[in-house]
C-alpha cells in the first residue's frame, strides 16, 4: 500500500504554516510569518494574529499543494496543532483541518505543538525516534524530557518563570532591538566578549532539572543604567553565554542520570549558534549523540506537526472530530 500523504496545519501563535509529508519525504513546508505585523507592538497581539491566520490560511494551503504538485484529493490525512498556544489562533488551523477531513472523508489528527518540537530533531535521521533526553527551548517553553519513544514522555524539569526564548526577547527589548530579540542578540553576540559581564547562572547547581531565567533579565535591567557606556555586542555575548551554559549543563546531567545515549534539542532557541556550538563540543567530549533540529524546523513550522501525525498514523491512531483546541495543553497528561 502506498504511504499515506499527510497535510498538517500549524497556527498556534504568529506563523501560518502548512506542510505536506509522504513517508519520510517533505513535499512542501510553507510558513507565512506575521513578525512584521506584530513588531510595532513589541510582542504578539492575539486578535491581530487570528485575523491574519484567517486571511492567510487558504493561500498558504494552496501554495503548499502547488509546491508538492498535488490536488487536495491526493491528501490521505489532515492534521493540525491542538495546543498549547493562543486560543483564537489555534481555532483557525484546527477548524480548517477538521473541515477538510470531513469533506474528503479522511482521518483527522490533533497534534500537540510541544510534541512537534520534541520529535523534530529526529526528522530525516535514519532510524527515526529513539530513546533520548529532549530539550525544548522556545518562546513559550523550556522543558527537559526523558523520551522513551513516540508518545512515551516523562517531563524531568521545566522553567519556573520565563522561557528561554522569552528571556532572549525581553533582553532584546531592554537593549532596544526589534521583536523577537533572540536572533538579534545571537547575531550581535557573535562579535562580543562573552566574559565581559558575569551574569548569574541561576539554578545551574540545583539537583533538580528546573530552570529560572527571570533573575538573568533582572540583572541586565539593573546593570544597564549603571553603565556609562557599553558595547551592546559584549552584553549580548555575556547574556547568551549565561543562558547557554545553564541549558547545556542541566541537559548533560539529565543524560547522565537517565543513561540516555542521545540528546535531542528543539524549539526556536535551538537556532542559536552559541547553543548549537556548546552542545556540539560538550556532547563530543562526553561521547553523547547530539541531534539538533534543522534550522528551518527550530522555529514554528508545520513539518514537525506532519511528522508527529505520520508517527501517530503508523501507530493506528486518529483523533475524534469533537476534540477541541486546548490552549494550555501539556506534553504529558
Ligand atoms: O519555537 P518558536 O518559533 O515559538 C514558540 O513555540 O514559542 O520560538 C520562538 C523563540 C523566540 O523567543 C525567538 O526569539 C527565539 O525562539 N529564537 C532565538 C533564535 N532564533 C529564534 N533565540 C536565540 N537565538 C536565536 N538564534
Ligand atoms: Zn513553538
Amino acid at each position: 500500500m502506498p504511504e499515506r500523504i499527510v497535510l498538517a496545519i500549524e497556527t498556534s501563535c504568529d506563523e501560518t504554516a502548512v506542510a505536506i509529508l509522504r513517508g519520510g519525504t517533505l513535499l512542501a513546508s510553507e510558513v507565512a510569518s506575521q513578525i512584521a505585523l506584530h513588531q510595532p507592538y513589541g510582542g504578539v497581539v492575539p486578535e491581530v494574529a487570528a485575523r491574519d491566520h484567517l486571511r492567510m490560511i487558504r493561500p498558504v494551503l494552496n501554495k503548499a499543494l502547488a509546491t508538492a504538485h498535488l490536488a487536495i484529493g491526493d491528501i490521505g490525512a489532515f492534521a493540525a496543532t491542538r495546543g498549547p498556544g493562543l486560543a483564537t489562533s489555534l481555532m483557525i488551523g484546527m477548524s480548517a483541518a477538521k473541515s477538510l477531513a470531513v469533506a474528503l472523508e479522511r482521518p483527522f489528527l490533533a497534534i500537540n505543538h510541544l510534541e512537534g518540537h520534541l520529535l523534530s530533531p529526529f526528522f530525516r535521521v535514519p532510524g527515526g525516534v529513539r530513546p533520548a533526553v529532549g530539550l525544548i527551548v522556545s518562546g513559550g517553553h523550556t522543558l527537559l524530557v526523558d523520551l522513551e519513544g513516540v508518545g512515551r514522555y516523562h517531563v524531568l524539569g521545566q522553567t519556573l518563570d520565563d522561557a528561554a526564548g522569552e528571556a532572549f526577547d525581553k533582553i532584546g527589548k531592554l537593549l532596544g532591538l526589534p521583536y523577537p530579540g533572540g536572533p538579534h542578540v545571537n547575531q550581535l553576540g557573535l562579535n562580543g566578549n562573552p566574559a565581559r559581564y558575569d551574569f548569574p547562572r541561576s539554578m545551574i547547581g540545583t539537583d533538580d532539572f528546573n530552570f529560572s531565567f527571570s533573575g538573568l533579565k533582572t540583572s541586565v535591567r539593573y546593570l544597564l543604567p549603571k553603565l556609562a557606556e557599553y558595547k551592546i555586542e559584549d552584553l549580548c555575548a555575556s547574556f547568551q553565554e549565561a543562558i547557554v551554559e545553564v541549558l547545556v549543563a542541566k541537559t548533560m546531567r539529565a543524560a547522565a542520570e537517565t543513561g540516555r545515549p542521545t540528546i535531542a534539542v528543539s524549539g526556536g532557541v535551538s537556532c542559536n549558534s552559541r547553543l548549537r556550538e556548546n552542545f556540539a563540543d560538550t556532547c563530543a567530549a562526553h561521547g553523547i549523540e547530539l541531534l539538533l533540529a534543522e534550522p528551518q524546523l527550530c522555529t514554528d513550522n508545520a513539518a514537525m506537526i506532519a511528522y508527529v501525525a505520520a508517527q501517530r498514523l503508523n501507530l493506528g491512531e486518529a483523533s475524534p472530530l469533537i476534540l477541541d483546541i486546548d490552549p494550555n495543553l501539556k506534553l504529558v497528561g
